[in-house]
């Protein structure tokens, strides 16, 4: 992946599907649940894709086959030029190193037995011949680019504020100089204060290395201030993405305009307020409505998005599944 040409997308999906299989008991047939129906996008480095929608959407999802946890049903997923679903496991046991996971969670995912200094340092003891003077070296280095200090290579991640334990997470995820973060709510757990801390810290990290981000997030105030390009889920299906001003100034998908209308204190927003708020259950994603899968809280549904699944189509600079869509240009 070091060898990937700047600007060539780092993450390249096309018609990605994960279908999962339900065992229903003993002589049922099983069911089927497709969490995500067929998403294509690119991330480049450099800059962050953002995800975002209600939960069981299938965000997590599509982390885990874009961080090489699980291979996707069908689609392409090509990362940093290597074809995903083509590739040896050897192959694909070196990508694992170039893209790495930040989750909602740091303290679950930190060994309470560990100091900071080993934490950082066990990334490198696996993967690398480096030395024990080496690695330590390289840990120091590290804890100060995420903003810790020094003294805090010694200490074990409980005697660490939440914010603090996230940095910790960052910094393990950069030990190996990955070129792909994925991040799956990394700052949804944290104080709002401090959750601008970690962003902006995101934020610096990713000008610093050039790194591209797939950044999940349930909240479009938070998706706000880090993402680029932003991709709008509903139960499986993208059904807006584009670039963040203009999804942000002028969404056009009735449920990009629920979200943003849910979302206090987004420029824009006010528009999208008049329009709709969120109401209804989220469908069963193991049946999901006929037409379009938004059709059963969509306060404009005609006929025909209750019977016709809308394609997603070039509509003023972004994509949008939406029949009606033009009557909010
Ligand atoms: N291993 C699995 N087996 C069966 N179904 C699964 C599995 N993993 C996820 N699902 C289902 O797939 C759908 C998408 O789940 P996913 O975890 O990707 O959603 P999400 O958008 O990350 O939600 P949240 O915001 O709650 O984290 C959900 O209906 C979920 O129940
Ligand atoms: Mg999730």
């Amino acid at each position: 992946m070091s060898a990937t040409p700047p600007n060539a997308p780092v993450v390249l999906a096309r018609e990605l599907k994960q279908v999962y299989k339900i065992n229903r008991g003993f002589m049922r047939p099983a069911d089927h649940l497709q969490a995500v129906s067929g998403v294509s996008f690119t991330v480049l480095a450099g800059k962050t894709l953002a995800v975002v929608g209600e939960s069981g959407c299938g965000k997590s999802t599509l982390a885990r086959m874009v961080s090489l946890i699980e291979m996707p049903t069908s689609g392409e997923l090509t990362l940093g030029g290597m074809d995903v679903v083509k590739a040896s496991e050897q192959e694909r046991h070196a990508l694992r190193r170039k893209v790495q996971l930040v989750f909602q969670n740091p303290f679950g995912s930190l060994n309470p037995r560990k100091k900071i200094g080993a934490i950082l340092e066990s990334p490198l003891e696996i993967n690398t011949p480096l030395s024990h003077a080496e690695r330590a070296e390289q840990a120091r280095a590290m804890l100060a680019l995420v903003g810790l200090r020094p003294e805090h290579f010694d200490r074990y991640p409980h005697m660490f504020s939440g914010g603090q334990r996230q940095r910790i997470a960052i910094a393990r995820a950069l030990m190996l100089k990955p070129a792909l973060i994925v991040a799956d709510e990394p700052v949804s757990a944290l104080d709002v204060s401090i959750q601008a801390q970690v962003l902006n810290l995101l934020a610096d990290l990713q000008q610093e290395l050039d790194l591209a981000y797939l950044f999940i997030s349930h909240d479009l105030g938070v998706v706000r201030h880090i993402a680029h390009d932003v991709l709008v889920m509903y139960l499986g299906h993208a059904v807006e993405q584009g670039d963040k001003t203009t999804l942000f100034s002028q969404p056009l998908h009735p449920y990009t305009q629920a979200l943003l209308a849910s979302t206090p204190g987004i420029a824009g927003a006010g528009l999208a307020k008049k329009r709709m708020v969120l109401t209804g259950e989220l469908p069963s994603p193991l049946n999901p409505p006929s037409g379009c899968v938004f059709s059963t809280r969509c306060p404009h549904a005609t006929a025909r998005c209750t019977s016709e699944r809308p394609a997603l189509r070039e509509l003023a600079d972004r994509k949008v599944a939406c029949h009606l869509a033009e009557q909010f240009v």
